[in-house]
C-alpha cells in the first residue's frame, strides 16, 4: 500500500513520534510505502509530498513540532480544493490518509471519508478538547509546562506579595487550566465552561489575603468569559475554520482584580510555550500507540474512524464521535478544583 500522512492544526509535542511509528510500522515491519503531506491539508491540495522511510524518520521520538510541517488549511472551504486533494491522491496513488490532528482536521478526514477517502484519524491537540477520546497526546505536555511555570511563579508572587494571572490555552475548553491549576496549587482557576465574575474573584482573594496568605496565583484559561456584565471583551478576528484568535483575557483580568483588592497584580501568557519543545514520556508512548494503531486501521481497511485512549487501551472510534462536539470539563471536575480556591 501507499499510506499518505499529514499533520494539521495547531503543533504540539509528539507529533513527530507518530510520524515515527507510522514509518517504522507501516515501512519498516509490513513494508509498505509512507508518504508525507507537507503543511496538513494544504500540502495534499498542492501535492506536496516527501517520501517518509525508517532512515529519513530516525531521531524524531523526542523532538517537538512536525517535520511535515502544519496549517490551519480548511479544503472545503476555498473552491476546488477538494478536487485537487482528489487529484493529487490519483496522481500518488494514494490508498489511504492518516490525518492527525484535532477537531477540525478531522472534521475534514471525516467529511472526506464520507465522500469515499479512505481516511483513520489520530486525536492531536494541547487542548484535550476532541471527545470519544480519555486523552489527546500534546495535553500531557503542555499540562507539564504550565505546572512548572506556575511552580516558578509561587516563589515571586510570594517575594513580592502579589497576585499573579497566568493565562494558559485551550481554546473553548479548560482542561489545561483545570489540570495545571490543580497540579500547581492555584488559588483561582478560570475556565470558559464556568463564566466567572471578577467581583467575587477579588473577595475570594481578599478573604485568602486576610488569613495570611500574602499572594495568589489565578490560572485563567484564553477561552474564559466573564458574566453577562460583569467586564469589558474584545472581539477578535477568526480563522479559516471560523475559530475566534484568542488570548488577552489575563490583561483585561489583571487591572480589574488590582483595582478591586488594592494587591500589586502581575501577567503572565504562557501561550505557545504550551506548545513547544520535547513531548514528555506520557505523550511519546501516547503517541507511538496512537501511531501504530492507525496503521492497523488502515491495513484493516477500517476507515473513517480515529484511534482513541480508553483507560489503558487503545481503541477504534467512529471518526463522527469525535468531532461531534467538544470534550467540556464537567461540573463534577471543576467542583474538585473548587476545594483548594481561596
Ligand atoms: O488548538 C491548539 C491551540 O494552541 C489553542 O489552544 C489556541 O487557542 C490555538 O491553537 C492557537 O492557534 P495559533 O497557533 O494558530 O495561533
Amino acid at each position: 500500500m501507499r499510506i499518505g500522512v499529514l499533520t494539521g492544526g495547531g503543533d504540539c509535542p509528539g507529533l513527530n513520534a507518530v510520524i515515527r511509528a507510522v514509518v517504522r510500522k507501516g515501512e519498516g515491519i509490513l513494508g509498505h510505502q509512507i508518504l508525507g503531506f507537507r503543511h496538513g491539508w494544504r500540502g495534499v491540495i498542492d501535492g506536496e509530498v516527501t517520501e517518509l522511510t525508517v532512515g529519513s524518520t530516525r531521531g524524531l521520538l523526542h523532538r517537538g513540532g512536525t517535520i511535515l510541517g502544519t496549517s490551519r488549511t480548511n479544503p472545503h472551504k476555498e473552491e476546488g480544493s477538494v478536487a485537487a486533494l482528489r487529484e493529487t491522491l490519483e496522481r500518488e496513488h494514494i490508498d489511504a490518509l492518516i490525518a492527525i490532528g484535532g477537531e477540525d482536521t478531522l472534521g475534514v478526514a471525516h467529511r472526506l471519508a464520507g465522500d469515499g477517502v479512505p481516511c483513520v484519524g489520530v486525536p492531536k491537540t494541547i487542548d484535550n478538547d476532541l471527545s470519544a477520546t480519555d486523552f489527546t497526546f500534546g495535553f500531557h505536555t503542555a499540562v507539564q509546562i504550565a505546572t512548572d511555570a506556575i511552580d516558578r511563579l509561587h516563589s515571586t508572587a510570594e517575594s513580592h506579595d502579589r497576585v499573579l494571572v497566568v493565562e494558559v490555552m485551550g481554546r473553548h475548553a479548560g482542561w489545561i487550566a483545570l489540570h495545571s491549576g490543580l497540579a500547581g496549587g492555584a488559588d483561582a482557576i478560570l475556565i470558559p465552561e464556568v463564566p466567572f465574575d471578577v467581583g467575587a474573584l477579588a473577595e475570594r482573594l481578599q478573604h485568602r489575603h486576610t488569613r495570611g496568605a500574602g499572594f495568589s496565583i489565578v490560572v485563567v484559561a484564553e477561552g474564559a468569559v466573564p458574566r453577562e456584565g460583569t467586564m469589558e471583551t474584545v472581539a477578535a478576528d477568526v480563522d479559516e475554520f471560523g475559530h475566534v484568535r484568542l488570548g488577552g483575557i489575563a490583561m483585561r483580568l489583571a487591572p480589574e482584580v488590582e483595582q478591586r483588592t488594592g494587591f500589586e497584580t502581575r501577567v503572565v501568557v504562557l501561550g505557545h510555550l504550551l506548545r513547544g519543545g520535547t513531548p514528555t514520556a506520557y505523550d511519546r508512548i501516547l503517541a507511538t500507540r496512537f501511531g501504530l494503531a492507525a496503521v492497523d486501521a488502515v491495513v484493516d481497511g477500517d476507515y473513517d474512524q480515529m484511534v482513541a485512549l480508553h483507560g489503558t487501551d487503545i481503541v477504534r472510534v467512529p471518526l463522527a464521535d469525535a468531532v461531534g462536539q467538544l470534550k467540556v470539563v464537567p461540573p463534577e471536575r471543576f467542583a474538585e478544583a473548587e476545594v483548594f480556591f481561596g
